[in-house]
């Protein structure tokens, strides 16, 4: 199955999309009532160079849970947005700024919640999943029609025999009755119009996790004896019930928000980032992959799978460009420390070598695929930088992958000017192991770009 888009403006000499920033200031109803500007300022008077604690939950307040299109889709690692939230509302992060870029989108909060602030937003995230969901999150113009649109597929696949099986991996996940089902699902969505392809698989991704043999409590598959003897007719109930939630949150969001989009690619390649014009006044906010132990691509296997982007169950090919990845190519294994910029990142990386050869080539995989990033926006001078980050225990010691992140933004010239510590774990981190468990604190850390530059 293709992917679909819905691109925006082209940007000049890329052919890639951008976002429109908004003619018009956004009306009052986008915009969530509190500013933190003076919170923001009595923690800067006390910057002194070392992280300061705070706790984002209790800057902002209490949350609605899952409010608007947030919670949309089960994604891992979900960034805390009480932290977008506050960020966002603070004039010295979003001052000279009207496009807010994510190269690390997920699922999508930071463009969510750069919308409801009245800001004009772009992201990139290369698992397609995530891509989806996200795009569907951020949804310009909400037809009025979606629960009727998800609705007649569920009706036709009802009464038809055609199935597409997309990769017969997938079956060992499901009853027999489930799986086609399923099928039948799949086939309608692939013939859906291609307006509605994005809600229709979404629809389908949901359905199909929610019918599977796997433990709820774990984010990557895992059999269980849930669903074992799941009918058809509960897959028609889990459809009707994903539609009628799609249909709710969409319809939460206010009705006039600023264009949001996602680029389904690779944050390496500098063809996906704002132009140098653009970048003036772009404000970089994200959460970018934590090292390594994620795992975003296997934890959406079964998505994946009935989407089309999984051929024969294999997701190779999309962890093989993501960053912060386990399986390493045979070029890769190599520990090349001589391409790691910052003389105490090698320092840390050689230790980690001494114990574990490999987990050290994936760390300076993950920091040189980091600096690879990072440099695009000091190539572009991207204004304003605000970094989530974290740390990770690796082979019994505590790699300051935070810090060492903020030394390479540090290193292409740009100004520290907060670096912020919350001690409360804000993503719901994917599953503990030994090796690249990230430790429970969220760094912020903020950069502007060097004057003149
Ligand atoms: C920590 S998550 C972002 C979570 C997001 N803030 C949210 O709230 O859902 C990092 C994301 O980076 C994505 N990613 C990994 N490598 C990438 C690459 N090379 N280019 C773009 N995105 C990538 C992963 O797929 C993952 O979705």
């Amino acid at each position: 199955m293709s992917e679909t888009s819905s691109w925006g403006t082209m940007m000049p000499g890329t052919g890639r999309a951008l976002a429109t920033p908004p003619d018009a200031p956004p009306s009052p109803e986008l915009v969530t009532s509190k500013h933190y500007s003076r919170e923001f300022a009595a923690l800067t008077d006390t910057y002194t160079g070392d992280p300061i604690d705070v706790s984002f939950r209790q800057l902002v307040g209490p949350l609605p849970a899952n409010e608007y299109t947030h919670g949309l889709y089960p994604y891992p690692a979900r960034l805390l947005r009480h932290i977008p939230r506050f960020l966002l509302a603070t004039d010295a992060i979003v001052d000279g700024i009207d496009l807010v870029f994510d190269p690390f989108v997920g699922s999508g909060t930071v463009l969510l919640e750069a919308q409801l602030r009245g800001l004009a937003a772009v992201g990139v995230e290369q698992n397609p999943v995530a891509a989806l969901a996200s795009r569907v999150k951020v949804l310009g113009a909400v037809p009025d029609n979606i629960l009727t649109t998800l609705t007649r597929v569920l009706d036709e696949a009802r009464r038809t025999r055609r199935k597409l099986v997309p990769s017969t991996a997938l079956e060992r996940w499901y009853s027999a009755g489930a799986f086609s089902a399923l099928a039948r699902l799949a086939s309608q969505v692939a013939a859906g119009a291609p307006e509605d392809r994005d809600l229709l698989a979404l629809c389908l991704a949901l359905t199909a996790r929610r019918v599977a043999r796997t433990d709820p409590r774990i984010p990557v598959p895992v059999t269980s004896e849930r669903n074992a003897t799941a009918t058809s007719a509960d897959v028609w109930k889990a459809w009707a019930s994903e539609a009628e939630a799609i249909a709710r949150k969409l319809g939460s969001l206010p009705p006039s928000r600023p264009e949001a989009h996602v680029i389904q690619g690779d944050a390496r390649n500098s063809a996906v980032w704002p132009n140098a014009e653009q970048a003036q006044s772009t404000l970089l906010l994200s959460s970018p992959p934590y090292g390594a132990a994620q795992k975003y691509v296997r934890s959406t296997s079964l998505e994946a799978g009935w989407l089309g982007f999984a051929p024969h169950g294999r997701t190779i090919h999309i962890e093989h460009d993501s960053i912060g990845r386990e399986h390493l190519s045979a070029a890769d294994k190599t520990v090349k420390l001589t391409q790691v910029w910052s003389d105490e990142l090698r320092a840390d990386l050689a230790l980690i070598a001494a114990k574990d050869h490999r987990r050290a080539a994936i760390y300076v995989t993950y920091f040189t695929d980091m600096q690879n990033v990072f440099q695009n926006a000091r190539a572009r001078s991207v204004k304003r930088i605000a970094l989530v980050t974290g740390t990770n225990n690796v082979v019994g010691g505590t790699l300051h992958t935070s810090q060492h992140l903020a030394a390479i933004v540090r290193a292409l010239g740009y100004r520290h000017t907060i670096s912020l510590r919350d001690p409360i774990r804000g993503r719901s981190l994917l599953t503990a192991r030994r090796n690249g468990t990230p430790s429970p604190s969220e760094y912020i850390d903020v950069f502007e770009v060097p004057d003149g530059a």
